[in-house]
């Protein structure tokens, strides 16, 4: 892995984890840190020995948005013409390992964007979303008003939108943002256990497992069906379906090759 200034890299067995570094500025995205996200990001998918993707940050901040002071005199349509906030925001997006978003403390804005763009979200008991953008004159411009809505549906969204409250980690569970809430000193354990758990799966079913659900953002009812319909049937004959079924009937536990 290259050497980064703003993102720390470890692997833990199957887990490669990505830890958002920039104290002074609470993980606030700027250009640098995102790009270096990307480039961690792009690594451990192409890394064979990774099966799930960690994203984290700090106890106190998982990130407190884009910078605001890098934003600040930036004028359209400059903001237009240099596609700003698209390609290395959007690199968790084409990543095709699972990515897992463990979130402590402030998820906001830009923070709260990406964790939502990220396969799932583990959250602390210590997280905070929020989309505060309309307290600087904008709007979210990540996704925000899209993938929060799709979420936590429209009322919620639009009171958080509107007014930029903060959502607790358990009313962020009970409205459907997060998958699980855990206490913040076993967040990046939990994380790990989940990506341990995909790593001994099957991986053709995980990558087709992941293709799946996202297809459900973005396909007409009809179409993602016919897609799931399509990957189901093409697992048939794969070692994983031979062997997890073998041993289903063998009564023993799988053993999956990758
Ligand atoms: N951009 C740049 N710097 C930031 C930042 C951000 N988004 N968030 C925090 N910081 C900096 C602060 O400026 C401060 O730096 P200095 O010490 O140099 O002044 C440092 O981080 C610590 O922050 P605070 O002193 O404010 O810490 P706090 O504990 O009092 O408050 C907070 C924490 C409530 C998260 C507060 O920092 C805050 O409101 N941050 C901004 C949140 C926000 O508006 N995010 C949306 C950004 S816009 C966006 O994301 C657009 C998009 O959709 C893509």
């Amino acid at each position: 892995m290259a050497e980064h200034s703003m993102i720390l890299t470890e692997t833990q067995g199957p887990a490669g984890i990505i830890r958002l570094n920039r104290p002074a500025a609470l993980n606030a995205l700027c250009n640098t840190l995102t790009r270096e996200m990307a480039e961690a990001l792009r690594a451990f998918d192409a890394d064979p020995a990774i099966a799930a993707i960690i994203v984290t940050g700090s106890e106190k901040a998982f990130a407190a948005g884009a910078d605001i002071k890098e934003m600040q005199h930036l004028r359209h349509p400059d903001t237009y013409m240099a596609d700003f906030i698209a390609e290395s925001w959007e690199a968790v997006l084409t990543v095709r390992k699972p990515v897992i978003a463990a979130v402590a403390g402030f998820a906001l804005g830009g923070g709260c964007e990406l964790a939502m763009m990220c396969d799932m979200i583990l959250a602390a008991d210590t997280a905070k979303f929020g989309q505060p953008e309309i307290n600087l004159g904008i709007i979210p411009g990540a996704g925000g008003s899209q993938r929060l809505t799709r979420a936590i549906g429209k009322s919620k969204a639009m009171e958080m939108v509107l007014t930029g409250r903060m959502m607790s980690a358990e009313e962020a569970e009970r409205a459907g943002l997060v998958a699980r809430v855990v206490p913040a000193a076993e967040l990046l354990a939990e994380a790990v256990k989940v990506a341990e758990k995909i790593g001994a799966l099957s991986a053709p079913a995980v990558a087709m497992a992941k293709e799946a659900v996202n297809a459900a953002f973005e396909l007409p009812l009809r179409e993602g069906v016919r897609l799931e319909r399509r990957l189901f049937l093409g697992l048939f004959g794969t070692e994983g379906q031979q062997e997890g079924m073998a041993a289903f009937v063998e009564k023993r536990k799988p053993a999956f090759r990758g």
